[in-house]
């Protein structure tokens, strides 16, 4: 990609973070950076995910570690943030400051596959962790708007998109997330059904609601139950937050269809 093309940080940050740096390299154009205000509490939250210097960072919660009880309890919360979370932040720097070490010649390049898995891995867990947190609030609702039309226009109705969003998460073998994503090329919603943080993921689309199904987000209050762990989410979704999150992504990769 021409360097002279790049968008300003701020829609690389809510755009090429999450996948659609594949569209910026081949040359599609975003309609425009994101305004002062748009993007919300999602926004908001990826941008505390990444330093001064590109470093990453662990954002904090956007809220009190008790503010989801009873759905998600305040202990899960601590150790899921101040200690998962946090584990991929590091393993994310680990891995560009190996990769680095090995193009400097100070590391043996036969650890190229090692290291790019580990980045693939943590960055994505960082990434969607620090979505998460924004994404879950202690109020809930149901969406709204143009989000409310689109998951009836691309699912049939919003309880339809729940039922198989639900379904996605209860049956990821092992740990992994769902994923409610909009894919720009076909301006369509779909869901991603994700194990560890980034196998059976998909080019170009973006996550607008995500649901971590690792066994370190439910099992102190639901154990192995993880479909009441899930039926438990729909009352913790801030659906404010994903509302604008979506509407501010859909606008600007409306001009790549
Ligand atoms: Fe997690």
């Amino acid at each position: 990609m021409n360097e002279t093309n790049l968008p300003r940080r701020d829609l690389v940050i809510a755009a090429g973070g999450l996948g659609l740096t594949a569209l910026a390299g081949a040359n599609l154009a975003f309609a425009q950076p994101a305004k002062a205000g748009e993007g919300g509490a999602i926004l908001k939250s990826l941008k505390a995910s990444v330093g001064a210097n590109r470093e990453y960072v662990l954002p904090p919660l956007p809220y009190a570690p008790n503010a989801l009880e009873p759905h998600i309890d305040a202990e899960t919360m601590t150790l899921h943030h101040d200690k998962h979370h946090a584990a991929y932040v590091k393993g994310a720097n680990d891995a560009l400051g190996k990769l680095a070490e090995i193009r400097a010649g100070k590391v043996d390049a036969g650890q190229v596959t090692d290291w790019s898995e580990k980045l693939a891995f943590n960055v994505s867990g960082h990434i969607l962790h620090a979505f998460f947190w924004a994404n879950l609030g202690p109020k809930s609702g149901e969406p709204t708007g143009e989000l409310a039309k689109d998951l009836a226009a691309d699912f049939g109705s919003v309880e339809a998109f729940k039922t198989h969003f639900s379904a996605a998460a209860a049956q990821v073998q092992g740990n992994g997330w769902a994923i409610l994503a909009w894919e720009p090329i076909s301006s369509r919603l779909i869901v991603l059904q994700v194990r560890n943080h980034q196998i059976n993921a998909a080019w170009s689309s973006v996550p607008i609601l995500v649901l971590d199904v690792w066994e370190h987000a439910y099992y102190l209050k639901y154990r192995n139950v993880r479909a009441d762990y899930v039926k438990a989410f729909w009352n913790v979704v801030n659906w404010h937050a994903v509302g604008e999150w979506y509407e501010t992504m859909k606008g600007h990769t409306s001009q790549v269809k």
